[in-house]
């Protein structure tokens, strides 16, 4: 019971914002800082050509694997089965098919092991759905009321909020869970746009909290050097394994598969997109520092905090950086440079200072000369846009009004990128 209280209470001090001086909320402190040059490989010579920016793409990947987020030790480990688990094919009144399938990692059935849901229009346009790839917080169950999908028997962070609502009773989901996070999953509207979502439950790969990886993937594959993955790498590698699913599937228009998370998930879906090409449009709602916004910014969430709260997200290496983000050798800016020439979203909501929405425009601005390079444009505007107004090009960006959430006017922003593909 006090490990409970005392887990809960770190995930809380880790959770909220800090109120501390020590946070800037305010631009006029934000320090004079210079940005690393995507196109300047470490030798100095610059980037000119689309089979330059080959080369110094995978310097950067490297820089972000040693400093950052950590090598992927595996790729698709030998012996990944698919089993598919569930088929209804009339779901929401016979428009949409739902599947579930899991994957299985080790050899046992016993995990581990991710169960994927895949929600698809039944009318299928030539070519395929276009789908969106959505890593989620709290279980595949909560993004709909259905009894049809299985309700997680993973790890599930027990918040305060969650117990007092009956919705995770100890550290396991509840029935009560079911279709509890339905505001920010727009399931019919997504088919009704004739898009296909295909969700799972991070905490099948990794479970959040900081237990020097002996759980999760991490069963199978060892206990991470310090240069190698945290959670963040092992929930993008989730990501990649599901995508593998999703190439077997015919009605799923490969070309057109985006990736998206939010907040530490978001972090996850720029990290996965910047190293798995497969995916035509990279999504990040709100997923400030270790995400989309420049760390040499010190505004909002800073490394030496993320990395204090939340201990394994990132490599150990990363470490070398708290109080000293200068001394990168990258920022994060670069991190979406990474995703050129596909589609990247930056998305931001105004009250989200912790995320400082205005390093996630930055970032998603000063990736331009990359995909420029590549012959793409970027966000096509120099100031950060105003509320609501949508900018940019194969660089999108927003900023919307409200908070640190996912909401329909982001789903709608998203449809719109997708279907231009
Ligand atoms: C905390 C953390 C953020 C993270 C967020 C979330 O606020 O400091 O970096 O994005 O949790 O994932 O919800």
């Amino acid at each position: 019971m006090f490990a409970r209280i005392l887990l809960s209470l770190t995930f809380l001090m880790a959770t909220l914002p800090c109120s501390s001086q020590d946070v800037i909320y305010d631009e006029a402190k934000v320090p004079t800082y210079t940005l690393p040059d995507p196109l300047r490989f470490e030798d100095g010579t610059l980037v000119t050509t689309p089979a330059d920016w080959g080369k110094r793409r995978a310097e950067l990947l490297g820089l972000f694997e040693d400093h950052v987020y950590g090598k992927t030790p595996i790729a698709r480990p030998e012996g990944m089965r698919f089993e598919p688990r569930t088929k209804i094919t009339d779901f929401l009144d016979g428009k949409a098919t739902l599947e579930e399938i899991r994957i299985h990692f080790g050899k046992g059935e016993g995990g581990p092991y991710l169960d994927l849901l895949l929600i698809k229009p039944n009318r299928i346009p030539e070519g395929g759905a276009p789908t969106f790839l959505a890593l989620n917080f709290a279980g595949n169950h909560t993004l709909h009321p259905s009894t049809e999908i299985t309700l997680s028997t993973s790890w599930m962070r027990s918040g305060a909020d969650d117990i007092e609502q009956g919705l995770v009773d100890d550290d396991r989901a509840t029935e009560k869970a079911r279709g509890s996070r339905v505001s920010r999953w727009p399931v019919e509207k997504l088919i009704d746009a004739g898009t296909a979502l295909a969700s799972f439950y991070y905490g099948d790969i990794d479970p959040d909290f900081d237990d020097g990886f002996e759980n999760g993937i991490h069963t199978i594959f060892g206990k991470p050097k310090p240069d190698e993955w945290g959670s963040i790498g092992a929930w993008a590698w989730g990501a990649s394994r599901a995508m593998d699913y999703l190439e077997t599937d015919e009605a799923i228009d490969q070309k057109r598969v985006a990736i998206f998370g939010h907040s530490r998930l978001g972090k996850t879906a720029l990290w996965a997109g910047a190293q798995d090409e497969r995916f035509a449009l990279v999504i990040s709602n709100n997923s400030g520092c270790g995400g989309a916004a420049l760390s040499r910014r010190h505004f909002g969430e800073r490394v030496a905090r993320i990395n204090t709260a939340f201990p394994h997200w990132f490599a150990d290496t990363f470490v070398q950086y708290n109080e000293n983000e200068a001394a990168l050798p990258v920022d994060q800016h670069q991190l979406i440079a990474l995703i050129a020439p596909r589609m990247a979203y930056v998305a931001s909501a105004v009250e989200d200072e912790w995320a400082d929405p205005k390093g996630e425009f930055l970032a998603a601005k000063h990736a331009g000369p990359v995909y420029e390079v590549l012959g793409k444009k970027g966000v096509g505007v120099d100031d950060q846009p105003g509320l609501n107004s949508p900018v940019g090009n194969s660089v999108r960006y927003h900023v919307r009004t409200g908070k640190h959430d996912v909401t329909d006017y982001d789903w709608e922003q998203y449809i719109r990128a997708i279907k231009v593909l």
